[in-house]
């Protein structure tokens, strides 16, 4: 097995996982020293393109910008989305993974799911593809943004579809908002480490989408904490750069050759 991996299943129940998505080097480059674990979400659709859902995002734009991360990445294992309509089979999610993990080295893929794509993900872990799995909020097929586990029914599902992923060879899984009790249920009956987002403290890691961390997103969202307000240090780096622009102050003697 993968060596990175490895060393995040050993750290469940030791070490809290950090893990961040990048689209892009410079930033991978910065968060490889801080995450165990960064990905290259097809959250980028909304955050990037402005795409109304996830299932717009195609596969080139993920190998684009996976091969941009993959440059910044070093120690972090580097995970990639594997996007909507890429694995609806056996043979197809096979084909598209291994362009995937070819194009952009990345270490894993995700695949979003549970009972349905059981046979899908067992081929390509068959395959040695390493997969991560991800449950609760499936954006790139729920309808509904809705955190999940309040319906006991619900709950069973998730319960039992994580156990399933266990089986089919994952070595984690992201849960996306999900209650709380469930998601510390789920956690402690699998041997392989949860990442949480939106899902308590009690999972094994966390997970957030970095423009939302640095406060780029204006967005606000219950289960975000924003660490700064870069868009008003960008703000202020714009704003001084035009009044030294108008006041033909840069580019001054220094600035020119
Ligand atoms: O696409 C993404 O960024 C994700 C995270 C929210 C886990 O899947």
């Amino acid at each position: 097995m993968n060596k990175k991996i490895l060393k995040l299943i050993k750290k469940k129940n030791k070490q809290k996982i950090v893990s961040l998505t990048a689209y892009s080097k410079n930033i991978a480059t910065i968060l490889d020293s801080y995450c165990d674990l960064i990905l290259v979400g097809d959250s980028l659709g909304s955050v990037l393109y402005n795409y109304k859902s996830t299932r717009e995002v195609s596969l080139n734009s993920m190998i684009e910008h996976s091969k941009s991360v993959r440059m910044g990445v070093k120690k972090s294992l580097m995970v990639v989305d594997m996007p909507h309509n890429t694995y609806r089979n056996s043979k197809e999610a096979l084909k598209n993974a291994k362009q995937i993990m070819l194009k952009t080295k990345c270490d894993a893929v995700k695949l979003e799911g549970g009972k349905k794509i059981y046979q899908i993900i067992k081929t390509l872990t068959k395959n040695k593809i390493p997969v991560m799995g991800h449950l609760g909020l499936l954006p790139q097929s729920d309808k509904n943004f809705k955190y999940k586990g309040k319906k006991k029914i619900e709950r069973d599902i998730i319960i039992n579809d994580a156990k399933l992923l266990e089986k089919s060879g994952v070595f984690s899984v992201v849960l996306e908002c999900v209650e709380t009790s469930l998601a510390k249920d789920v956690t402690q009956n699998l041997a392989i480490p949860t990442i949480g987002i939106g899902a308590s403290k009690y999972c094994d890691g966390q997970i957030l989408v970095f423009d939302d961390l640095i406060g780029l997103n204006p967005m606000n969202y219950k289960f975000v904490k924003k660490f700064a307000n870069i868009r008003k240090e960008i703000s202020k780096a714009v704003l001084n750069y035009s009044k030294e622009v108008k006041k033909q102050k840069f580019p001054n003697k220094k600035n020119s050759y």
